[in-house]
């Protein structure tokens, strides 16, 4: 069968682009460690009493022997629980997991300047690791619209050195 030049160039350029497509999620994966963020874990949003999600924030916990925080949020129309009325204050250098659940609508929660970002949906815990290397202050936003005041939905990081944070910040 005969393929004309010019038609055979474009069929041979459609691969080339196909495997740039696939080489590029190849790429994010494997070179840059992009992840999925987790969402195994459900639960009722209209009944969080008796979730770690009814008393939310910073826990500190011991995972074989080596100290490291959980910390609890809630995304409602429209704050961060904790996040807005008061900062979530983290230790620098510490690994930190987030847990995030919404009780009304779906939000987002991203974390200004990082590549911490996730959906937060009803019945639904959002959930992902991350280590913050220094101190530093970080906004978050609702980056969902959820209703009227989904623009004015924000919050705030703080990352505090250790030291500051085992004197000031630690709750039981
Ligand atoms: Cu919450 Cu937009």
């Amino acid at each position: 069968m005969h393929i004309h030049k010019f038609e055979r160039f474009w069929i041979k350029l459609s691969f080339v682009v196909i495997a740039f497509f696939i080489a590029t999620v190849v790429y994010g994966f494997v070179v840059m460690d992009l992840k999925v963020i987790g969402a195994s874990e459900t639960l009722d949003p209209q009944n969080l009493g008796g979730t770690p999600f009814d008393n939310p924030g910073v826990r500190e916990v011991t995972k074989n022997g080596v100290t490291e925080y959980e910390v609890y949020v809630q995304t409602i129309q429209f704050a961060f629980i904790p996040g807005t009325s008061e900062p979530i204050t983290v230790p620098a250098n510490a690994k930190v997991t987030f847990y995030i659940t919404s009780p009304d609508v779906l939000h987002g929660f991203e974390v200004a300047g990082t590549n911490l970002n996730t959906m937060t949906i009803p019945g639904q815990v959002a959930r992902f690791t991350t280590i913050f290397p220094e101190p530093a202050s970080y906004g978050i936003v609702c980056n969902e619209y959820c209703g009227p005041a989904h623009h004015v939905m924000e919050g705030k990081i703080n990352v505090v050195p250790q030291s500051e944070f085992d004197e000031n910040y630690l709750v039981q």
